[in-house]
């Protein structure tokens, strides 16, 4: 969208980010929630609404990684054509010199080809507007600015967006203990929404790591809002966050912290061969509010609690995997369990070569930057 948007209007273009396959599902999550104007495009999915609009996506969506509030919109090929567009914004609307800033900066155009050049630009026009204003500038804090900028290049155009998140959203804070490889949580909680599981039969991970897609699913289940556990979003410390704002947010985490199913405990399993993942995955459950049960073993020794249950897992990637004679057995072994659905993240060919079997359903997804698979039996 080419334009310019103002603080007063008081709903604006925000932008949900996605991993790589998971916009669909993040659309219908959006939507779900009753958020407005929701469209999925790539690596993310665009609404509007207001600034506390853009909290709440932040408090109760569990697939996006990132929530921006897209302050304007240009066409810009050269520095000059970067200056003046950011130039042109009412950053007073939006900020002041008590509030610190910093600028990321992602995308190219022909002449404009350095991200950190880009950002330079970027911070040079805002504070140059803020001095013309104030007779001051305001401080950049690269680490924990009140106010983080991004700024994305791409088709002619700069797109500036203020980050409503801060901190990307996986960050969710139950996980203090990860082993290797641990799945963002976001796109774990969208492997738990793709599986269709809401809460009814058993739901296990029998090489669950740290217990995320356990945890995300127990989270889904009882209602849990993945935002509550952070103390607060970048938003809230925008200077143009009015008190009203903070007073909705307070009643917002409230509400949100009611509607918690505390009484509903869902049956969900784990087990891992490694000796310390029951522990690490019971911890950072405990601290998410949900309840497993975890046991060591390895997946070839699997037998499930009862008929019926929704399997979702994700098993080592690595070109060593096909040499796991025990990991090669227990994949060919889960194919023969009673199970209601199974599904899968894989991460390479052995694993799929083991499942051996046509999927009823499959996705392509990006795991950080490594292509995987998300294939499910039903
Ligand atoms: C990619 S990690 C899973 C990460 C997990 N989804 C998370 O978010 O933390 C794969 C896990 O499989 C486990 N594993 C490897 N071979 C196994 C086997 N034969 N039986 C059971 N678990 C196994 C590893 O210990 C590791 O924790």
């Amino acid at each position: 969208m080419v334009g310019r948007f103002f603080v007063q209007e008081d709903s604006f273009p925000l932008f949900a980010t996605a991993a790589k396959g998971t916009e669909g599902m993040l659309r219908d999550e959006l939507r779900e929630r009753r958020f407005r104007g929701v469209r999925a495009t790539r690596g993310g999915v665009s609404f509007v609404g207001s600034l506390t609009e853009a909290l709440r996506a932040c408090l109760e969506i569990r697939i996006a990684q990132r929530i921006l509030v897209q302050l304007a919109s240009f066409p810009c090929v050269s520095a000059d054509d970067l200056y003046d567009g950011v130039r042109a914004i009412e950053w007073h609307h939006w900020t002041s010199t008590k509030h610190s800033l910093s600028v990321r900066a992602e995308g190219r155009t022909d002449a404009l080809v350095h991200t950190g050049f880009v950002a330079q630009k970027v911070k040079d026009a805002i504070v140059d507007t803020l001095r013309a204003r104030f007779g001051e500038r305001p401080n950049v804090d690269r680490d924990d600015a009140d106010m983080p900028i991004f700024v994305l290049l791409k088709n002619g155009l700069a797109s500036v967006y203020a980050d409503a998140s801060g901190e990307p959203l996986f960050k969710r804070g139950y996980r203090l203990e990860a082993l290797d490889a641990p799945l963002k949580e976001t796109l774990a909680a969208a492997i738990v929404r793709w599986s269709g599981w809401r809460g009814e039969g058993d739901f296990v991970d029998p090489m669950a790591g740290s217990g995320t897609l356990a945890i995300e699913a127990g989270m889904l289940a009882k209602n849990i809002a993945p935002g509550l556990t952070r103390k607060r979003f970048s938003v809230e410390r925008f200077a143009a966050f009015t008190d009203a704002d903070r007073a909705w947010a307070s009643r917002h985490r409230t509400f949100l912290d009611a509607a918690i199913k505390r009484d509903f405990e869902p049956s969900i399993l784990v087990a891992d061969a490694a000796p310390d993942a029951c522990r690490i995955s019971k911890a950072n459950a405990d601290r998410a509010g949900v309840r497993i049960r975890a046991r060591e073993g390895f997946l070839d020794q699997l037998s499930l609690p009862r008929e019926g249950a929704t399997i979702v897992t994700n098993p080592p990637y690595g070109e060593r995997l096909a040499m796991d004679e025990a990991l090669m057995r227990g994949l060919r072994g889960l194919m023969r369990l009673e199970w209601k659905s199974l599904h899968v993240l894989a991460g390479s060919d052995a694993v799929l070569r083991a499942l051996a079997s046509r999927s009823t359903r499959w996705l392509d997804l990006a795991n950080g930057d490594l292509p995987v698979k998300l294939v499910s039996y039903e």
